[in-house]
C-alpha cells in the first residue's frame, strides 16, 4: 500500500499547491483516479457560489464503503481496521481486521434492509463509542441510506429536533453507554425523544450496558437478534449500492448563529476523496501506523478522521470509548503505550485539562512510538502547544494544528507533519486545492491575505476568513433548507464561502485562526450557538430574558457567561441557578450548561432594542474600564448595576 499523492517534501508541497490552484480540476481529477468507481465521472467540477450549486465528479458512480472496506479486504485482509479500547481498562480490547469489518458491515447492512431501510432513507444513530457505531455508520453508507449521527451527550429534546428535521425512519441506538464512572441511559433518553417523533418506524438496540430497557413489540428490536436472523439466512454479503457521486452521504447537525441547529449535508465522492487526501497528507500516515483520534464519532472530527479518512486509506484507526481523565489523567498515555500509537490527534481542551494534573501521569509511560501529534477544534494557546510538544512529543514530533469545520468536511489549513514547518498557535498553510483569503467587513480583500496569490503581507494582517474556490468536501446544503445554506455561508461576501472565523496572516503566509466572529461560542471545542442557548434558558419558568457571551476559560478555551433577568420568586439564587442549568441540560445537553449565571435587572440595549453584546462580553472578561461609548444605550444605568454584581 502506498499513496502516490502523498507529499514528501516542502518543495513538493509548494509545487503541488501551485498546480492545485492553477488547475484544480486536473488536480482533483487525478487524485480521484486512485479510488474505486463503479462508473467513471464525466466532469470533475460544476459550480457556482450564488445558488450555491457544487457538484464534484459528476456522472461518477461509487460507494464509499467499497473504498473503505472491499478494496482493503482484498489486498490486506488481516490488517487491523479498527482497534477498540473500552472505557474500562480491564475489559478486553477488540481488534477488527478489514476482512472482519467488511463482513460485519455487510451483516448489519442486511439487518437494516430487513428492517425496511432503503437508499435515501435517513437513519439516526445515537450510540456509545463502540465498534458497532462505526459499523452502523458504514452499513448505512453501504445501502445508500443517509446517516445522521447524534452525539451521546445530547438531550432527548435535541434528538427529537434532529430526527424530526431529517424525518428519520430508523433509529440505531444502544441500551446504554459508559463514560468514565458514569453510565448513560441512551435508550431511555431515546424513548423520551421518540414520543415526539412520528417518522420513526424501527429502533434497533445494541446491548452494551445491559441496563433494563423497555422494548416495544414490532417497533423495537435487539441488534444481536437481528444479526442472528441474518446469520441463519446464510449469505451475509450485501452488494454496495451504486451511489451518484453527489448523492447525500450524511447529515451532521451543528450550531449556528440562529436558534436552530442546522443539518450540514455532505455528499459521497467529494467527501471521500478529500478526507482521504487530507488524512494521508496532514498526518503523513505510513502503512502499519496506529492512528488515534480521540474525538467522538458524534462530531465531524470522528466522522472524517476516525472512520472515513483512515479507513479509505487502509489505515488502522483506534477508537476509544472513555474519557481522558478516568480512571486517572494518564489514560491517553496508557493507551499510547499499550498500542504503540504513532499518531495522536486530540483537542486543546483535553491537552489543557491533562496539563493541569501535572507530569506524574506522563512519567514512566512509554510514548516513544509517537511520530505525529495533532490538534483540532479550537485555537491552541502557546502554553498548551509547548507542553504537548515537550512532554508528549519529547520535542521530536511535529504538531499539526488543523483548522477546519463541520461544513468543510476535512482539514483546510494545517502544516503537513514533518513536511511543512509547524509554528505554535498557527494552523499555518492551506492544503492543496484550498484558497483562503482574508476580507474586511465590507468584503474587500485584505492585501496579502490571499494564499492563491503570490503576494505576501508586509506585516501581519487580519480579517475575516473566506474561501474563494470550492474543494471536494464543501457543504452541499443544509438539510431541507437550501436557502439557509446560501444565507449563512455564501451571502455575507459575494462569491466566497464565509467561515465565520477571524484570522491573521503573518509575513511568511502562515494563517492563525483567532476565533469566531459570529454569535457562536467554542466551548471545549464544541460549537454552541448563543441564540440556541438563550432560547433554552428563556423557556425556564420565571426567566424573562437572557444574554449569553463567551469569556476566556483556562481549560475550556471559552466559558459560557449568562446574564439572566428573572421575574420569579428569587428565594435561593443557588437553586435557581441549578434549575436553569437543568433546563439547559434538558433542552440541549449538559455540554451547553453555563459556567456562570448572573442575575440582572436589565440588559444593555440600544434604542432599537438590540442587546449590546460587546459590553456584556467586556464585563464577562473583567475588562470593565474599556466599555467604549455607552451613551447610546436606552438605559446606561444598567451597565453599572451589572458591573457591580459581576461574578
Ligand atoms: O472556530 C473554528 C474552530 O472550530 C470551528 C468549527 O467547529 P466544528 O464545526 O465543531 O468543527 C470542529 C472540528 C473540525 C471553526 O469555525 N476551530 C476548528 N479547528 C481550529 C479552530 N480554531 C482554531 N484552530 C483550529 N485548529
Amino acid at each position: 500500500m502506498s499513496y502516490p499523492y502523498q507529499i514528501t517534501s516542502l518543495a513538493q508541497y509548494h509545487e503541488v499547491y501551485k498546480q492545485s490552484i492553477e488547475n484544480p480540476e486536473k488536480f482533483w481529477g487525478d487524485i480521484a483516479m486512485h479510488f474505486r468507481w463503479k462508473k467513471h465521472f464525466d466532469q470533475v467540477l460544476d459550480w457556482n457560489f450564488t445558488e450555491p450549486k457544487i457538484e464534484w465528479f459528476k456522472g461518477g458512480k461509487m460507494n464509499i464503503t467499497e473504498n473503505c472496506l472491499d478494496r482493503w479486504a482484498e489486498t490486506q485482509p488481516h490488517t487491523p481496521a479498527i482497534v477498540w479500547e473500552s472505557n474500562d481498562p480491564e475489559e478486553h480490547h477488540r481488534s477488527i481486521s478489514y476482512k472482519e469489518l467488511l463482513f460485519k458491515v455487510n451483516q448489519f447492512a442486511n439487518v437494516l434492509k430487513n428492517n425496511g431501510a432503503k437508499k435515501g432513507d435517513r437513519i439516526c444513530i445515537y450510540m456509545p463509542m463502540v465498534p458497532e457505531l462505526a459499523i452502523a455508520v458504514l452499513a448505512c453508507a453501504r445501502i445508500g441510506a443517509i446517516h445522521s449521527v447524534i452525539f451521546g451527550g445530547f438531550s432527548a429534546q435535541s434528538i427529537a429536533d434532529r430526527i424530526n428535521d431529517a424525518e428519520c425512519n430508523i433509529v440505531v441506538t444502544a441500551d446504554g453507554g459508559y463514560r468514565g464512572n458514569k453510565e448513560i441511559p441512551l435508550k431511555s433518553v431515546m424513548d423520551e425523544a421518540l414520543i415526539q417523533c412520528r417518522s420513526v418506524q424501527k429502533v434497533i438496540v445494541l446491548t452494551r450496558t445491559r441496563t433494563p430497557v423497555s422494548m416495544l413489540k414490532g417497533k423495537e428490536v435487539w441488534w444481536e437478534d437481528e444479526i442472528k436472523k441474518v446469520e441463519t439466512a446464510g449469505n451475509p454479503f450485501c452488494e454496495a449500492e451504486a451511489m451518484d457521486a453527489e448523492d447525500e452521504l450524511f447529515i451532521l447537525y451543528t450550531s449556528g448563529s440562529t436558534g436552530k441547529p442546522k443539518g450540514v449535508v455532505h455528499s459521497c465522492a467529494g467527501y471521500m476523496v478529500y478526507t482521504n487526501y487530507t488524512f494521508v497528507n496532514v498526518f503523513q500516515y505510513q502503512p502499519g501506523d496506529i492512528h488515534f483520534c480521540t474525538a467522538d464519532i458524534g462530531w465531524i472530527t470522528g466522522h472524517s478522521y476516525i472512520v472515513y479518512g483512515p479507513l479509505s486509506a487502509g489505515a488502522t484507526t483506534l477508537m476509544f470509548e472513555g474519557i481522558p481523565t478516568w480512571p486517572d489523567a494518564g489514560r491517553f498515555w496508557d493507551i499510547v503505550d499499550k498500542y504503540k500509537v504513532n499518531i495522536l490527534y486530540t483537542a486543546p481542551t483535553a491537552i489543557r485539562s491533562l496539563m493541569s494534573f501535572g507530569l506524574d501521569y506522563v512519567k514512566h509511560k512509554d510514548l516513544s512510538s509517537l511520530k505525529v501529534l495533532g490538534s483540532v477544534g479550537e485555537p491552541i494557546n502557546e502554553e498548551a502547544w509547548n507542553w504537548f510538544h515537550e512532554h508528549i512529543g519529547k520535542g521530536n514530533c511535529p504538531i499539526v494544528d488543523t483548522w477546519w469545520q463541520t461544513e468543510t468536511g476535512g482539514i483546510m489549513i494545517s502544516n503537513l507533519a514533518g513536511i511543512t514547518p509547524h509554528k505554535a498557535t498557527y494552523a499555518t498553510l492551506p492544503l492543496p486545492g484550498v484558497c483562503p483569503l482574508l476580507v474586511d467587513e465590507h468584503g474587500y480583500p485584505i492585501p496579502g491575505g490571499d494564499a492563491s496569490l503570490a503576494e505576501m503581507p508586509k506585516q501581519t494582517v487580519s480579517g475575516n476568513l473566506c474561501i474563494s474556490h470550492p474543494w471536494p468536501s464543501i457543504i452541499r446544503t443544509t438539510y431541507g433548507d437550501h436557502e439557509r445554506c446560501r444565507q449563512t455561508y455564501f451571502s455575507t461576501y459575494q462569491n466566497m464561502y464565509f467561515t465565520g472565523d477571524g484570522c491573521l496572516r503573518d509575513v511568511e503566509g502562515n494563517y492563525r485562526i483567532t476565533g469566531r466572529v459570529d454569535d457562536v461560542l467554542n466551548v471545549s471545542g464544541h460549537r454552541i450557538g448563543t441564540a440556541e442557548l438563550e432560547n433554552a434558558i428563556n423557556r425556564h419558568t420565571g426567566v424573562v430574558e437572557s444574554a449569553i457571551v463567551g469569556y476566556p476559560h483556562d481549560i475550556k478555551g471559552q466559558g459560557i457567561y449568562a446574564y439572566v433577568i428573572f421575574s420569579g420568586v428569587m428565594d435561593d439564587k443557588n437553586l435557581i441557578t441549578q434549575d436553569i442549568n437543568q433546563t439547559v441540560a434538558r433542552l440541549i445537553g449538559a455540554i451547553a450548561k453555563p459556567d456562570k449565571i448572573q442575575f440582572v435587572t436589565g440588559l444593555p440595549k440600544t434604542r432599537s432594542g438590540k442587546i449590546m453584546r460587546r459590553i456584556l462580553r467586556k464585563i464577562a472578561e473583567g475588562d470593565t474600564e474599556n466599555l467604549g461609548d455607552i451613551s447610546t444605550l436606552l438605559d446606561p444605568g444598567v451597565v453599572e448595576n451589572i458591573i457591580r454584581e459581576r461574578l
